[in-house]
């Protein structure tokens, strides 16, 4: 008996599965009550809406792709994959003012996409999921692959500002204190060296990195031997010294900013990362290994299914699935 119903969940998983391919029926079960397509039945376009919103927020400002990606890392790090990083602060700061949160952006973006799906789906698609959805096409849309999701995320209802200073890596982290940030959320090397190559796009604020980098490495009031010597003047030259609160923006991979490929493995391999961490990835065996791979690699296919891998597990962290959590109408507001 036990065999045989072995055997049927085989089966159906099989079948389901083949479904969800061919894009016709029953969500896919994975992780921990989340499934890929799990709005199939209860809300079949919010996907397509999703997407749909994003090409027209990029259109009209393509800097928000990256700035929807990065959204993901800075949900999903702080009490899970939960939306929590949208409840605007009460009495209490929350995430959203943390000092790790300075110079986030998507609240907006994600807000009008909510509200998109509340026309269509009322109280249906979560907040959780839609800013994974959003990370999803801003890498699809910058030219990077389009993989499936998991969804079936709910919102959590608490958000710590210490939360978010504590759990999210500053760019200054070295090798081994990147790898204790990823590891307490499941994470593992591989992530954490797939995943930092989202670097391939986007933008950094002197703040952010001159002071480690350029002006006082270590205390030591020296620019980071680490630093290739051609790129820091450069660098320099964008960032006044000694100035921790500089907003000026630097590209992360200024030979194509806006493209999700393969060249920030060769920025890192060549000491042109930007951040102590990005060069950081060269002080660990596995790490560099995969950098110096990914430097020469002349397909994105290894990379392009590394990172789909790497999405889905950073989209796995601390969910609120089944009955926990909530569905709210409006994300950055607290129900109660
Ligand atoms: C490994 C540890 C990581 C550190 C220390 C780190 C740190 C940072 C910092 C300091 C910035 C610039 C913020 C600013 O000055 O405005 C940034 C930008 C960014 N990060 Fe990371 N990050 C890490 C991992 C990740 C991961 C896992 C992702 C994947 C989603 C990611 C995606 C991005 C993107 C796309 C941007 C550009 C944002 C924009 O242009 O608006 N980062 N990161
Ligand atoms: C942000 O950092 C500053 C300086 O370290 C600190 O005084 C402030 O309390 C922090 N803000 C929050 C919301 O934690
Ligand atoms: C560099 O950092 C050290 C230690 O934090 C500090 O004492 C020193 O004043 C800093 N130097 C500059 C030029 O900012």
């Amino acid at each position: 008996m036990a065999l045989l119903g072995v055997l049927v969940r085989a089966v159906i998983i099989v079948v389901a599965a083949a479904a969800a391919v061919s894009g016709s029926g029953l969500p896919v079960p994975g992780f921990d009550g989340l499934a890929i397509g799990f709005y199939h039945e209860t809300c079949p376009q919010a996907e397509d809406l999703v997407l749909a919103e994003m090409r027209e927020i990029v259109q009209e400002d393509r800097t928000l792709a990256p700035a929807l990606l990065r959204f993901m890392l800075h949900d999903c790090f702080v009490r899970g994959c939960d939306a929590s990083i949208m409840l605007k602060s009460r009495e209490k700061i929350g995430e959203r003012d943390a000092n790790s949160s300075y110079s986030l952006r998507g609240y907006e973006q994600i807000e009008r996409i909510k509200a998109k799906l509340e026309d269509e789906c009322p109280m249906t698609v979560s907040c959780a999921d839609i800013i994974v959805m959003a990370a999803r096409d801003a890498v699809f849309l910058s030219n990077g692959p389009r993989y499936q999701v998991e969804t079936g995320r709910r919102d959590g209802k608490v958000s710590c500002t210490i939360d978010a200073d504590n759990d999210l890596p500053p760019p200054g982290s070295n090798i081994v204190d990147l790898k204790i940030y990823f590891s307490v959320k499941n994470l593992g090397w591989k992530d954490l060296v797939v995943l930092s190559g989202s670097h391939t796009i986007g933008r950094a604020q002197c703040g952010s990195f001159a002071r480690d980098r350029l002006y006082n490495y270590s205390g030591e009031g020296r620019q980071d031997p680490s630093l290739n010597t051609a790129y820091a003047p450069e660098l320099r030259k964008a960032c006044v010294a000694g100035d921790p609160f500089d907003k000026t923006y630097v590209d992360m991979d200024p030979g194509s900013p806006y493209t999700f490929d393969l060249s920030y493995y060769r920025d890192v391999y060549s000491n042109r990362g930007l951040f102590v961490s990005d060069q950081a990835l060269l002080n660990d065996r596995w790490t560099r290994q995969y950098v110096e791979r990914m430097a020469s690699a002349d397909s994105t296919d290894e990379y392009f299914r590394d990172y789909a891998e790497a999405m889905t597990n950073m989209g796995r962290i601390e969910v609120l699935t089944g009955d926990n959590g909530e569905i709210r109408k409006v994300c950055g507001a607290y129900v109660d």
